[in-house]
C-alpha cells in the first residue's frame, strides 16, 4: 500500500467570506438533514433499538433537541461482547494494510463531510467554527496516523530482536482481542474516532460507548466507519448512561482491555473494576487512562507580555474551558503581576458570548450538570480570592435559555484553595502571584494533576529547568498549552491525569497489542 507522508490537516481560516459562508450552509444543511435523527444500537452488524431513548439537547437553546440515540442495557453489553469477539476470529487474520485501508477510506469520507460534522457539533456541544474544524482535522489526522501506523506492525518479527546464530527468533505483535471503549462528550468526534481506530486497525474489535451528551455526532462517526468498509460486529456502536452500563461493560469477564477518556474519579472505579478478576475470566485487563487536569501557564518577568496574554486568553477560554488541556491556572511572578492580570482581564472580558452556530468565542457549557457545577465553584472562588473578571452564570442568551457562564478569573488565590486543586472544567480560572521564577514551579507542581502545562520567558535557564522539573505530560513554552495536533504533539498526562498513552504518538498503537516471541531452531 502505497501512501504518502503523513501530514496534518490544515486549518479553515474562517476570516475568509467563502468559508464562512461554506459553513452556514452546512450548518443548514445538517439542520435539515441530521438535526432530529435518532441512532440506534449497532451490535454484531445489526441496528437495535430500544424503548428508552437518550437525548441530546442544544446548550446554547435547551429547548432544542438534537437528535437521540437508543439507551444500551446490561443485556446489550453481553451480546455486544459476545458479537465482538464472534468477528474478532477472523478480523484478527486481516492484513494489516487491508485493515489501515478502512481507516484511509474513512479518513476520505470525513474529509468530505468535514462541514457537516463541524456542523453537528456547533449545535450539539456549541463549539464555534475553529473549535469544531480543528477538532475534525484531528478525527481525520487520527485515522491518516494510525493507518500509516499499523502498516510497521505488519509483518512477522517486525519487532527487533537480536540475531542469534543457528536459529530463527521472531517477535511478534498480536492484537490483544475484544475491548471497551468509553470516550467523553467534549472532544465527541476527534477522541471518539481516535479511541475506536487505534485498537480496530491492529486486529482488536472494539465495543464503544460515547458520553451522554454527545450521541449525535458519535452515530454521525459511527456511519462513517461502516460505510467505509468494517465487517460486522468489528464495531458495536453502545450509548448508554454511564452510571447504569459502564460497570458492566468494564467488569465484563470477556473485556479484554479498556481505552477510556474522563474524569479523574470515573477513571479511578474503572481501573478498580478492571482489576478484579470475575468467574471465567483468565487474563489481566489492560487500560488506558486519559484523565483530567488541572493546568497551569507561568508567566515570569523576562517573558514578552502580549504574547504571554494572548496564550492565556486562549488556553483558558478555548471552547469555554472544557478541554482538559484547558489553563486553569494563571501563574504570574509578583513583578509583572499587575500589568499581565490586567490585560489578561481585559482581553478576556471582549471575548463575545453566544451561540456555536453564531460562531461567538464564548458559548453554552454543555449541560446542566456541568452548569450547577461550575456555577458552584464561582462562588466557591468568589469566596477564595478577588473576582475580576465575571463570576455570574445567566443560565440565558439573548432570550435562549441555554448554560451560559460568564468567563470568570479569580485573582490572588491561595495554591491550596479548592479552585487551585479542584478540576472545574469550565471558563473559570485561578490566578497566582509567584515570589519569583522558583515559587512559580513550585505552585505549579502542587497538584496530583500532570497533563498539560506552559511556561512564557525568555529565560533559557529556566525554561531548560521548566523541561526537565514541570511535571506534566504536555508542556509548551511561549504559546497556548491547548490544541495539540496528532503526530506532531503526542498527547497524554502522568500522574492523576493518566496512564501517559499518547494518543496520536508513535508507540500508540502498541496499547492494544501483545508480544509473543518464537523461536524455531535450525
Ligand atoms: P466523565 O468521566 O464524566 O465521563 C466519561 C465517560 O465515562 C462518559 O461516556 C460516561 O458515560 C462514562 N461513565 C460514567 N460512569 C461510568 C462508569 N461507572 N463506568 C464506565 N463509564 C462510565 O467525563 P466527561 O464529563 O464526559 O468528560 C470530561 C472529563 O474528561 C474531564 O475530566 C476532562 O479533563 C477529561 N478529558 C481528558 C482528556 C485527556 O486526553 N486526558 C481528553 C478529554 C477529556
Ligand atoms: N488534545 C487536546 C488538546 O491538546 C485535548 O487541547
Amino acid at each position: 500500500i502505497r501512501v504518502q507522508e503523513y501530514r496534518p490537516q490544515a486549518f479553515t481560516n474562517f476570516t475568509k467570506e467563502e468559508n464562512v459562508k461554506a459553513y452556514q450552509e452546512a450548518l443548514a444543511k445538517v439542520r435539515q438533514e441530521i438535526v432530529g435523527k435518532h441512532y440506534p444500537l449497532i451490535i454484531d452488524g445489526q441496528k437495535v433499538d430500544t424503548a428508552e431513548r437518550m437525548v441530546s439537547l442544544n446548550p446554547c437553546d435547551t429547548d432544542e433537541v438534537v437528535g437521540t440515540t437508543a439507551a444500551a442495557t446490561k443485556e446489550h453489553v453481553d451480546q455486544a461482547i459476545a458479537g465482538a469477539w464472534k468477528a474478532f476470529e477472523s478480523w484478527k487474520k486481516w492484513d494489516m494494510d487491508a485493515r489501515a485501508r478502512i481507516l484511509l477510506k474513512a479518513s476520505a469520507i470525513l474529509k468530505r463531510r468535514r462541514l457537516e460534522a463541524c456542523a453537528i457539533m456547533s449545535i450539539e456541544a456549541g463549539k464555534n467554527y475553529a473549535e469544531a474544524d480543528v477538532e475534525v482535522a484531528e478525527a481525520i489526522d487520527f485515522l491518516e496516523y494510525y493507518a500509516r501506523s499499523a502498516m510497521k506492525y505488519a509483518h512477522f518479527g517486525s519487532a527487533e530482536t537480536t540475531w542469534f546464530e543457528g536459529e530463527e527468533n521472531g517477535l511478534m505483535w498480536i492484537p490483544l482481542g475484544v475491548g471497551v471503549s468509553i470516550s467523553p462528550w467534549n472532544f465527541p468526534a476527534a477522541i471518539f474516532l481516535g479511541m475506536l481506530a487505534a485498537p480496530i486497525v491492529v486486529g482488536n474489535c472494539m465495543v464503544v460507548k460515547p458520553a451522554d451528551n454527545a450521541g449525535v455526532i458519535a452515530g454521525f462517526i459511527a456511519d462513517i466507519m461502516l460505510e467505509a468498509g468494517l465487517p460486522a460486529g468489528v464495531l458495536q456502536f453502545l450509548p448508554g448512561h454511564g452510571s447504569e452500563i459502564g460497570d458492566a461493560m468494564t467488569g465484563h469477564p470477556k473485556t479484554r482491555f479498556i481505552t477510556f477518556t474522563g474524569s479523574v474519579p470515573v477513571g479511578l472505579r474503572i481501573h478498580e473494576v478492571a482489576a478484579k478478576v470475575q468467574p471465567g475470566q483468565k487474563w489481566i485487563k489492560r487500560t488506558v487512562m486519559e484523565l483530567g487536569g488541572k493546568d497551569a501557564l507561568i508567566v515570569d518577568e523576562t517573558a514578552d507580555i502580549e504574547n504571554a496574554v494572548t496564550s492565556a486568553v486562549q488556553s483558558a477560554f478555548g471552547f469555554n474551558g472544557q478541554k482538559c488541556s484547558a489553563m486553569s491556572r494563571l501563574i504570574v511572578v509578583d513583578d509583572v503581576y499587575d500589568e499581565v492580570v490586567g490585560k489578561v482581564v481585559e482581553r478576556a472580558g471582549k471575548l463575545t458570548m453566544g451561540t456555536g452556530e453564531e460562531n461567538a468565542n464564548v458559548t453554552a457549557v454543555i449541560s446542566q450538570k456541568a452548569f450547577k457545577s461550575i456555577s458552584e465553584y464561582q462562588k466557591v472562588g468568589a469566596g477564595e480570592g478577588k473576582v475580576l473578571l465575571g463570576g455570574e452564570a445567566p443560565g440565558e442568551h439573548n432570550g435562549k435559555k441555554g448554560n451560559y457562564i460568564q468567563p470568570t478569573i479569580i485573582g490572588d488565590v491561595d495554591r491550596n484553595a479548592r479552585i487551585s486543586q479542584e478540576e472545574i472544567f469550565g471558563p473559570v480560572v485561578a490566578v497566582f502571584r509567584a515570589k519569583d521564577w522558583q515559587d512559580a514551579l513550585d505552585i505549579a507542581n502542587s497538584t496530583v494533576y500532570g497533563l498539560t502545562g506552559g511556561v512564557c520567558s525568555n529565560s533559557r535557564e529556566r525554561l531548560e529547568e521548566a523541561r526537565e522539573k514541570f511535571e506534566v505530560g504536555n508542556l509548551y513554552f511561549n504559546r497556548k498549552i491547548t490544541g495539540a495536533i496528532v503526530g506532531v504533539q503526542p498527547f497524554g498526562g502522568y500522574n492523576m491525569s493518566g496512564t501517559d498513552s499518547k494518543a496520536g504518538g508513535p508507540d500508540y498503537l502498541s496499547n492494544f497489542m501483545q508480544l509473543k516471541t518464537v523461536t524455531e531452531r535450525w
